[in-house]
C-alpha cells in the first residue's frame, strides 16, 4: 500500500472506529451472509489453553499442531500458544516461577494486575537463557481477566507475536453472586492474527515494509485462542465470552452477521456497573471486554459468525487496520441444559470525579517518519521520547488522583497502557457521555488518530517504577513507552486483605 492510501484509510478508520454504531460503520461492506445452515465440518473446533498446574512457567521454544498437518515453530509458555489459563481468587498471594529457556533475555509482566515493582516484569528485569524469576504478589485485583506476556527490552512484539501470552483470570464472591454463566458457558476468546501467506512452519517476524512500523505487524489471518478458523458448537442459551485482544497491532471491530445486540459487562479491570447493550465492539490491542451473548432464540442447525467489521481499511497486502475479517463461527447445536439470565445489576465501583484531580500530565502521542515511500525512518514517540531504560520521565505521588491527556497527534491509533494500575476514562474526544467500551476499570484505552481521550488515574498501594506505553506492540518495541516513579510510603502492604480495604476498588 502507498502512504498517501495509507494515510486517507487510517484517517477513514480512526474516524469511523467510534465505539457507537455510526452510519459510516453501518453502511460499510457485510461480506458475510448469515449462513442459514449448518456448515459441519468447515473449519477447526475452537481450541482452549489447559489451566496452570501451578509448576514453573517454561518460556521455551517448542512445535505446535496450529493446523493438524503441519508443525509450526512457536515460542510458549508451558508449551502451548496460548500459555497455561491461570486461576486465581482475589485476596490469595499469587507465587509462581518463570524459567527462560529461549535463547535470549525474557520477563513476564502481568499485564493489568497491581503488582510490586520487583513483579512487574519492567525490562530491566529480563533474566537471561536458562536463568529464572520468581514471582509472589497478593492478588489486589477485582474479579477480571487480565493476562501476561513477555516485557523484554525491544523484544516484546517478537516474543509474543511468537506465541507467549496467556490469561490470567481473578474470582472473587462479588463476582460469584450474579450467577453469570460459568461452566461450559464461559468461554475466553483470545483474538489474534498471524502473517500465513509465506508460511505455516513459523510465524515470520520481519519488520520490512514502511507500514510494519508505523501500522504494527498486521496479520493475514485471525486465530481464537490460537486455532485457525475456529468454530464452537453452542447451546441454545446464554453465553459468556471473554475477549482479549492479543494481536501486535491489529484492532478488531466486533459483531456478529446478523448484528444481533449482546452486552457488555465487564472491561479490562473486571464488571462493570451493569450490562451495556451493543451491537458493535471495537477492542484494540491489550484491552479485554466480557461480554454476555444469547443464542436461546437461535433454531438448531443454524450459525451465525463473529466477525471484524469493515471500516474504510480497503484492500492491500496484508489486510490493512479496518479491513474485515471473519473471527468465529457459532454453531447452534442443542437445548441448553442450564439457563442463565442477564443480570440487571452488575458490580458498583468508586467513581472517579474530575474535581478531585490535583494535577494534569499530557501523553503527546507522535509518528515522525522521515525520508521517501520504501525508505521510512520511522520513530514513535511519547512526548517527543523514545524509551530509555534507566531514564525516569516523570514523578507520580502516590495515591493522589490525576488527570492524564493522551493526545494523539499522529495518524496511526495508539491503545494508550500503564502498569501498576486500574484508571477510568473522563472523556473522548470532549464528550463526557462514554461509550460502553470506556466505562469501568481500563488499563489500556484505545487513542484514535488526532484524538484525545483523557483518563482519571490513581496509583495505590506500590512505589516504584511503572511503564506507560503504547500496546501497538511495534509502537512499543520501538520505543513507544515512558518510565515514571510512583513515589511516596507504600499503604497498607501488611497483608493483602489490608491492601484490599485501602484500594477501594470495589
Ligand atoms: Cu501488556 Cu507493558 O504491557
Ligand atoms: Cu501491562
Ligand atoms: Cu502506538
Amino acid at each position: 500500500m502507498n502512504r498517501r492510501r495509507f494515510l486517507h484509510t487510517l484517517a477513514l478508520s480512526g474516524i469511523a472506529a467510534t465505539a457507537s454504531r455510526v452510519p459510516a460503520i453501518a453502511a460499510a461492506g457485510k461480506p458475510f451472509r448469515t449462513p442459514s445452515k449448518l456448515l459441519a465440518g468447515a473449519g477447526t473446533p475452537l481450541r482452549f489453553p489447559a489451566d496452570w498446574d501451578g509448576g514453573p512457567i517454561v518460556a521455551a521454544a517448542t512445535k505446535q499442531n496450529v493446523w493438524p498437518d503441519t508443525q509450526t515453530d512457536v515460542w510458549t509458555y508451558g508449551g502451548s500458544w496460548p500459555g497455561p489459563t491461570i486461576r486465581v481468587k482475589r485476596g490469595d498471594t499469587f507465587k509462581a516461577r518463570m524459567v527462560n529457556m529461549l535463547d535470549e533475555p525474557t520477563i513476564i509482566h502481568w499485564h493489568g494486575m497491581i503488582v510490586p515493582h520487583e513483579m512487574d516484569g519492567h525490562p530491566s528485569q529480563a533474566v537471561g537463557t536458562k536463568e529464572s524469576y520468581n514471582y509472589s504478589f497478593p492478588i489486589l485485583n477485582r474479579a477480571g481477566m487480565y493476562w501476561y506476556h513477555p516485557h523484554p527490552h525491544h523484544r516484546t512484539a517478537i516474543q509474543a507475536y511468537r506465541g507467549m501470552a496467556g490469561l490470567f483470570i481473578v474470582e472473587d464472591d462479588a463476582e460469584k453472586d450474579l450467577g453469570l454463566p460459568d461452566g461450559g458457558h464461559d468461554i475466553p476468546l483470545v483474538l489474534q492474527d498471524r502473517r500465513i501467506r509465506d508460511s505455516r512452519s513459523e510465524f515470520r517476524y520481519e519488520i520490512v515494509t514502511d507500514d510494519d512500523h508505523i501500522q504494527g505487524f498486521l496479520g493475514d489471518a485471525v486465530f481464537v485462542n490460537g486455532t485457525p478458523d475456529p468454530y464452537l458448537e453452542v447451546a441454545k442459551g446464554l453465553y459468556r465470552f471473554r475477549l482479549l485482544n492479543g494481536a501486535n497491532a491489529r484492532i478488531f471491530y466486533l459483531s456478529f452477521t446478523d448484528d444481533r445486540p449482546f452486552h457488555i459487562i465487564a472491561s479490562d479491570g473486571g464488571l462493570l456497573d451493569k450490562p451495556y447493550k451493543v451491537s458493535l465492539l471495537s477492542i484494540s490491542p491489550g484491552e479485554r471486554f466480557e461480554i454476555l451473548v444469547d443464542f436461546s432464540g437461535d433454531d438448531i442447525g443454524t450459525s451465525v459468525m463473529l466477525r471484524s467489521e469493515e471500516t474504510g481499511g480497503g484492500a492491500g497486502y496484508p489486510p490493512p487496520q479496518g479491513a474485515a475479517f471473519p473471527v468465529i463461527r457459532f454453531d447452534v447445536v442443542k437445548e441448553a441444559t442450564k439457563t442463565f439470565t442477564i443480570p440487571q445489576t452488575l458490580v458498583p465501583y468508586e467513581q472517579y470525579r474530575a474535581e478531585d484531580a490535583v494535577r494534569e500530565r499530557d501523553f503527546i502521542l507522535s509518528i515522525k517518519h522521515e525520508g521517501s515511500v520504501g525508505n521510512l525512518d520511522v520513530g514513535h514517540f511519547i512526548n517527543g521520547l523514545e524509551f530509555e531504560m534507566d531514564r525516569v520521565d516523570g514523578t507520580i505521588p502516590i495515591n493522589e488522583l490525576e488527570i492524564w491527556n493522551f493526545r494523539n497527534t499522529s495518524l496511526a491509533p495508539h491503545p494508550m497502557h500503564a502498569h501498576g494500575v486500574q484508571f477510568q476514562v473522563l472523556d473522548r474526544a470532549g464528550n463526557t457521555n462514554l461509550a460502553a467500551r470506556d466505562r469501568g476499570w481500563k488499563d489500556t484505552i484505545l487513542v484514535l488518530p488526532y484524538q484525545t481521550v483523557r483518563v482519571l488515574v490513581r496509583f495505590n498501594p506500590y512505589p516504584g517504577i511503572y511503564l506507560v506505553h503504547c500496546h501497538n506492540l511495534e509502537h512499543e518495541s520501538h520505543g513507544m513507552m515512558l518510565n515514571f516513579e510512583v513515589t511516596g510510603e507504600p499503604t497498607g502492604v501488611e497483608s493483602a486483605a489490608a491492601q484490599i480495604e485501602k484500594l477501594d476498588l470495589k
